[in-house]
C-alpha cells in the first residue's frame, strides 16, 4: 500500500516535475526534487534512483569459479531488450555508485516469457564491482540502464559467429531468438556457424551450444583453443560469403577485421567486449596543466586521464564504465584541448560535452561537472 502511494507520488505528469524540480533547486540547491527525496523513498523502493530502472536478483548461480550467472527481474516499465543489447549495472559498494556495463545474455524470449534477464560475468579479483558480485544473493536490488547497443543478428543471411572468452554471451541471447523465431518460419534458410575461442576446458555453457545445435539444423559451432588450434585466420578462409560478428578480446577482433578487410567481409564488433584497451600513456612528451574542475585547481599530466586524475585528487565524480561507454563521467569542457584516448584525436577548444575517462588533457583546462 504504502509503495503504491510512492508510485503515484513518483507518477506526476512532466509539467508538474518541472516545477518541482526548479523549486528544489532554488531552495535546496538539488537538480531534481526526486532526487532529494531519495533517501526517503528508498525506505519503501529499495535502491530507488532518479533516472534509473530497478531490477532484483532472483537467481544467483557460480558457472564457474570465476564466473556467475546473475538472473534479474527488471521492473515492468523497463523496455524489452533485443537479443545482442547490453545493460550498465549499477551497484552500491562500500557508499558508491559503481557501474559496469554488461551483455544481456538471453533473449527477447526469456524476458517475455519468464520475465527475467541474465547476465554471465568474469569475476576479476582486482575489479572495483565483481568481486562484490560474486556475493550477491537472492532478493538484492540493482540499477540498470536501460538496453543499449545495435549488435544483432541480421536477418536472411549466413552468418559466421566468433565469440572470444565471456565474448559468448550476446551469441547465446541471438540463438536462443533464432531458434525461438525459427519454429514460427520454416522457410527462414538462414545458416549459423560459432567459432569460439576460450583457454582450453574454459569454454562457458558448452551444453546450451549443443542443445541449440540439436535442435537447429543450420547451426553448428566448434571450441578452438589458441593454445591447441593456434590463431583464427586459417578457420575464417571456408567462411567468405558470411556475414561475421565478433564478440571478444580486442586482438581477436584485430585478427579477424584484417581477414575480413582482405577479403571484403562485413564484419560486426560488440564494441564494449572488443575495444582497445585504453591506455594512460602517449607518446607526447609528458607535460603538467592546470584544470579547473568547478571550484577546485589542480595540477594534471598529459599523459593520464583527466578521471584517473581527478579520482587521485579525491575530486568527486561520477563515473561508470570507464571506457567511454555509458557516459556517466561526462561533463562541460568550458575551454581548453583534450585529446581522446581511444583515436589520439584532438578536440577543439570550444565548449563542448568531455567523457573524463577517455579524455586526456592537451593543454590547460576548464571543467564544470
Ligand atoms: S565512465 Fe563510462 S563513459 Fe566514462
Amino acid at each position: 500500500m504504502r509503495s503504491n502511494l510512492i508510485f503515484v507520488f513518483l507518477g506526476v505528469t512532466d509539467a508538474v516535475n518541472a516545477i518541482f524540480n526548479k523549486i528544489t533547486h532554488q531552495l535546496f540547491h538539488h537538480k531534481t526534487w526526486k532526487g532529494y527525496w531519495e533517501p526517503i523513498i528508498q525506505l519503501f523502493l529499495p535502491a530507488w534512483r532518479d533516472s534509473y530502472y530497478r531490477a532484483k536478483v532472483v537467481a544467483f548461480k557460480s558457472l564457474r569459479a570465476d564466473v556467475v550467472q546473475l538472473t534479474l527481474s527488471p521492473e515492468k516499465k523497463w523496455p524489452i531488450h533485443k537479443a545482442g543489447q547490453h545493460i550498465a549495472l549499477t551497484v552500491e559498494v562500500d557508499g558508491k555508485l559503481i557501474t559496469r556495463i554488461f551483455t544481456i545474455a538471453c533473449g527477447t524470449t526469456t524476458r517475455k516469457s519468464q520475465g527475467v534477464i541474465r547476465l554471465i560475468i568474469k569475476v576479476k579479483d582486482d575489479g572495483a564491482l565483481t568481486p562484490f558480485l560474486g556475493n550477491f544473493s537472492k532478493g538484492k536490488w540493482v540499477n540498470i540502464s536501460p538496453p543499449m547497443g545495435s549488435f544483432s543478428l541480421p536477418h536472411g543471411k549466413s552468418v559466421l559467429m566468433i565469440a572470444g572468452g565471456s565474448g559468448i554471451t550476446p551469441f547465446l541471447a541471438m540463438l536462443e531468438d533464432y531458434q525461438a523465431n525459427k519454429k514460427g518460419s520454416l522457410e527462414d534458410k538462414q545458416s549459423i556457424h560459432l567459432i569460439y575461442y576460450a583457454k582450453p576446458h574454459e569454454h562457458l555453457l558448452v551444453e546450451e551450444l549443443t542443445e541449440f545445435a540439436n535442435h537447429n539444423e543450420s547451426f553448428s559451432f566448434q571450441l578452438l583453443s589458441r593454445m591447441h588450434d593456434g590463431d583464427i585466420e586459417p578457420y575464417l578462409a571456408q567462411h567468405g560469403t558470411s556475414h561475421w560478428m565478433v564478440c571478444g578480446p580486442f586482438e581477436l577482433y584485430q585478427q579477424v577485421a584484417q581477414t575480413a578487410k582482405l577479403i571484403n567481409v562485413p564484419v560486426d564488433s560488440e564494441h564494449f567486449v572488443a575495444f582497445p584497451h585504453l591506455t594512460d600513456n602517449t607518446n607526447s612528451p609528458k607535460q603538467q596543466l592546470i584544470v579547473k574542475h568547478n571550484k577546485t585547481t589542480l595540477t594534471v599530466s598529459n599523459t593520464e586521464t583527466l578521471l584517473t586524475q581527478l579520482q587521485k585528487a579525491d575530486v568527486p565524480v561520477s563515473y561508470g564504465c570507464g571506457m567511454g561507454i555509458c557516459h556517466q563521467c561526462q561533463c562541460i569542457k568550458k575551454s581548453g584541448v583534450v585529446r581522446d584516448v581511444r583515436t589520439g584525436e584532438l578536440s577543439d577548444s570550444a565548449e563542448q560535452l568531455i567523457q573524463l575517462c577517455v579524455s586526456q588533457a592537451a593543454t590547460d583546462l576548464e571543467l564544470q561537472a
